[in-house]
């Protein structure tokens, strides 16, 4: 079965990746997903100084998903630049996912990332902003200041990681943003936020940071994820590049965010929790689930959900 997929020109040796943050902070990890059957390698998205992050526990994976608040843990820019041209050995796209702690931060970071040449940018929108004041993929007008910023400082591909919307007018209202600003592909969606997960026996909360909230991910965010990509493939009428995230656990996972517009899936939960393996499980039954339904590749299927 063609797994391959092209994004925004960069051809990609299968549409099944990691998502930033999985298994993707330190050399060793992303010299591991280089090896693995991943079809790139996303870096952990990287501010400028190195972090620690939040004190742990910070992560806690549940029947369902998992929830975390990891507090941006990451090498810092520089040490990703001087990683990248290493890291491309491995013969697939490496996708560079960039954040910020302020709005400034960002195009320092992608000035310096995008001259270690990585395949791709993803800047990260939905990641933490000003105290007080919610995401930057949250704040329309913040959005497009920042991607009218950094976008002229970007020669390779540029796309944009957003938070997940629940409206269509949010939808709508982003779409004619990223619509402006030339944005090469979308990725969609991130961590479902500010999420609660209790311990009804020991009546505590799961992680430490934030009083236990934190971003959802795994299984129980997938229909939010698909909703999200279906509506952006919508708006741009198929021609935005779209790499589909949330609750890719299975292959009929990716199958179905492939059907709802996606041209590749990554991977979070389910790669923390299954290791480098989970990609050559979910290969093969991505492989079956196109067999079994007639496709001749995984591009075959893009967007082929039917409405009734
Ligand atoms: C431990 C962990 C760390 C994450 N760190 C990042 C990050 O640095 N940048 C980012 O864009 N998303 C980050 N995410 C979000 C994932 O990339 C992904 O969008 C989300 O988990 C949904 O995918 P999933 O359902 O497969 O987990 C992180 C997720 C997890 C579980």
């Amino acid at each position: 079965m063609d797994l391959t997929v092209t994004i925004a020109g960069v051809k990609f040796p299968s549409c099944l990746m990691n998502a930033s943050g999985a298994l993707c902070v330190t050399a060793e990890e992303l010299t591991g997903l280089g090896r693995s059957r991943s079809g790139a390698i996303v870096t952990k998205s990287m501010t400028v100084e190195p972090r620690e992050g939040n004190p742990e526990p910070r992560y806690h994976p549940f029947a369902g998903g998992s929830i975390n608040s990891m507090g941006l843990p990451n090498l810092g820019y520089r040490a990703y630049a001087e990683l990248i041209p290493a890291l491309k050995q491995f013969g697939k796209p490496l996708i560079a996912s960039v954040a910020g702690l302020c709005e400034d931060d960002f195009p320092a970071i992608a000035k310096v990332i995008n001259g270690a040449a990585p395949d791709l940018i993803e800047v990260n929108l939905s990641c933490p902003n000003i105290p007080g004041k919610p995401q930057i993929g949250y704040d329309a007008e913040a959005s497009e200041r920042l991607i009218k910023r950094v976008r002229p400082l970007i020669t390779v591909p540029m796309g944009v990681k957003l938070p997940p919307y629940f409206d269509p007018a949010h939808h709508e209202l982003m779409g004619s943003v990223i619509a402006r600003c030339g944005v090469d592909f979308l990725n969609l969606i991130n961590s479902v936020g500010n999420g609660l997960f209790v311990n009804p026996d020991n009546e505590t909360v799961v992680i430490k940071p934030k009083g236990g909230f934190g971003g959802l991910g795994g299984t129980i965010i997938k229909p939010v994820a698909l909703a999200n990509v279906r509506a952006f493939y919508k708006y741009f009428k198929g021609r935005m590049p779209i790499i589909g995230t949330g609750g890719v656990v299975q292959g009929v996972d990716a199958f179905e965010h492939l059907l709802c517009g996606a041209s590749a899936v990554q991977v979070g939960t389910a790669l923390v929790e299954e290791g480098v393996q989970v990609f050559a499980r979910l290969e093969k039954e991505l492989a079956a689930c196109l067999e079994q339904r007639g496709y001749k590749s995984a591009e075959d299927c893009r967007g082929k959900l039917k409405e009734l």
